[in-house]
């Protein structure tokens, strides 16, 4: 059932509100608030699931945020909220429900999708994957020579390789130490072909991960594997020792030639950039064991509930939603940094720009309406403090405002030294010095105690101005376990939802992907003289250098 269109969301009285509000505090220094609030620090901050939120160090004030949640509740984020987790179909575009929150509910809980119980057959699904990882990783899975298995290869793409890789990285302290993860995603087939010089056949599995099981580059790539396996171990009968398939597609995998008894499934109101909770997240359980899975998803459960039931003020993915929002509407910030101070979070930037920016890279609303305001930011980031040393200049003193979350944990997995007193130091500095910033009088007086004076030190002044009032997020957890994990993902989850509703997005599709998916059907075979085709000068003209030039 369709709800009825909304208002657009520039006519909201809220939206009328903070435009007039950011009038009036645009030009408001963070330095300004904090010394004239003492509390600050201690009212803009909120913890759940384990994930300490210092929100404080944004260009915000009590108004700024009762605005903010008017405009929640006036774009009907908790009815959409509601909707969701009822398994309404709000992904009206592929008449579909969004329920990978399901994929986290305990057993005994209840969610109803066509006279079904979901979460029973979620748990169904759980523990077949639980008898499968425990006899892999317990040596007594055999590969078809009788060897044990030492390689998992997971080859997918989109949400079917980027959670499983993240996670896997992020969670090695828990993996198994005769176990290597290996990921295969791009159709260059350097991928693959780096990947297989690193494993022997006869001791590695290949998991096939594919939503629909119609995805060109997996599908290449895993023909490109199973033909290898065969000529490694001279015979097609090895196939059913070494590849298994996640997937909705029973057929389609029974066609590649996997038996469905090796094939896990999950459900099309599992998305794909939401999936790693399901049998996607099969790399993940084989790696840290099914105990740590079941943490992952309880985490992610904890977070659920808290976004489920706490008030919108005092709830951690819509504060950070709503913040972004400030930012893109009103002070126009076209990006978003991510920045965990955290090695093993290292692809945690990547994966949150296939879940945000799939997601919320859309220009209708809902109702098919162009939108007249921004959506979706840019998202982007890297690991601290490697990105101190390469973009963080003009975040400091660019012309463009980025904001950016910062994520640390207390403990490191590898307290070594003073490693990780070093690496707080500099996260924590980060925040303050994009706050705070450096007048033109302390750059002066910094410079005149290093022994400058006149005319040299007033010249070098300018550059040494930092203007600050550049806001951020810390995020404190303290270690990054699995249940953090879930939580911390769960949170960029629902953080992009509440921005889907509030820019009355459907962030559920991806038709944005389709274009380049067909056009590149088209000149395939072009490229390989088996078709003529009508393009533009350009790519008629790069279509046939590349398809006379290339050598092999
Ligand atoms: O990029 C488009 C997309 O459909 C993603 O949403 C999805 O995660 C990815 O392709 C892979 O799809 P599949 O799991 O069906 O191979």
């Amino acid at each position: 059932m369709n709800a009825p269109a909304r208002p657009d969301l520039t006519s909201l009285p809220a939206w009328r509100a903070l435009t007039e509000h950011h009038a009036a505090i645009a030009e408001v220094h963070m330095r300004e608030l904090f010394a004239t609030d003492p509390g600050r620090a201690g009212r803009y901050a909120l913890e759940a699931a384990g994930l300490f939120l210092d929100y404080s160090k944004n260009r915000i004030t009590d108004d700024t945020l009762r605005l903010l949640a008017q405009l929640a509740r006036e774009a009907g984020v908790e009815d959409l909220r509601a909707r969701m987790f009822r398994g309404e179909a709000i992904n009206a575009t592929e008449g579909r429900a969004v329920l990978h929150t399901a994929l986290r509910r305990p057993r005994g809980d209840v969610v109803v999708v066509d006279g079904e119980n979901v979460v029973e057959a979620v748990h169904a699904v759980l523990e077949r994957i639980e008898t499968f990882t425990e006899s892999v990783r317990s040596g007594a899975w055999r590969g078809h020579t009788g060897e044990s298995i030492r390689h998992v290869v997971n080859i997918g793409i989109g949400g079917s390789d980027l959670g499983p890789l993240m996670a896997c990285e992020a969670l090695r302290p828990y993996g198994h130490p005769g176990l290597t993860m290996h990921f295969v995603s791009n159709v260059d087939g350097t991928h693959m072909a780096e990947t297989l010089k690193r494993v022997d056949a006869a001791s590695t599995l290949f998991i096939v991960a594919s939503k629909t099981f119609t995805t060109q580059e997996t599908l290449t790539n895993a023909h490109t594997a199973r033909a290898w396996l065969v000529e490694q171990l001279g015979s097609d009968a090895a196939v059913a020792k070494h590849f298994v398939a996640v997937s909705t597609n029973a057929r389609e995998v029974g066609a590649f030639g996997i038996d469905t008894a090796n094939m896990f499934g999950f459900w099309d109101w599992v998305g794909g950039r939401y999936s790693l909770w399901s049998a996607i997240g099969l790399p993940i359980a084989l790696y840290v064991g099914m105990a740590n899975f079941r943490e992952l998803l309880a985490g992610a459960n904890t977070l659920d509930r808290h976004f489920e039931s706490a008030p919108l003020e005092a709830n951690l993915p819509v504060i950070l939603a709503l913040l972004g929002v400030w930012y893109s509407n009103f002070f126009g910030a076209a990006t978003h940094a991510v920045l965990p101070y955290d090695q093993s979070l290292h692809r945690f930037p990547a994966y949150l720009q296939q879940l945000d920016m799939e997601s919320n890279g859309k220009r209708v609303t809902r109702e098919g309406a162009a939108v007249d305001y921004a959506t979706g930011p840019v998202l982007w980031g890297e690991p601290g403090t490697n990105g101190q040393h390469a973009f963080y200049q003009l975040i400091h003193q660019g012309t463009r405002l980025v904001p950016g979350d910062f994520i640390v944990p207390l403990d490191s997995h590898h307290p070594i030294g003073r490693h990780h007193t070093l690496l707080l130091a500099n996260c924590l500095a980060q925040t303050e010095a994009l706050m705070r910033g450096k007048t033109a009088d302390e750059a002066r007086a910094e410079l005149a105690a290093g022994g400058m004076s006149g005319a040299a030190l007033e010249a070098l002044v300018p550059h040494k101005v930092f203007p600050g009032n550049r806001p951020s997020n810390t995020v404190l957890v303290q270690k990054l376990t699995p249940a953090v994990l879930g939580a911390l993902i769960a949170l960029y989850e629902h953080k992009v939802f509440v921005q889907g509703a509030i820019w009355n997005i459907n962030s559920f599709d991806q038709w944005g992907v389709e274009l380049g998916k067909q056009l590149a059907k088209a000149i395939e075979p072009e490229l390989e003289g088996r078709a003529g085709g009508s393009h533009d000068s350009s790519t008629a003209a790069l279509i046939e250098r590349v398809r006379t030039r290339r050598s092999a």
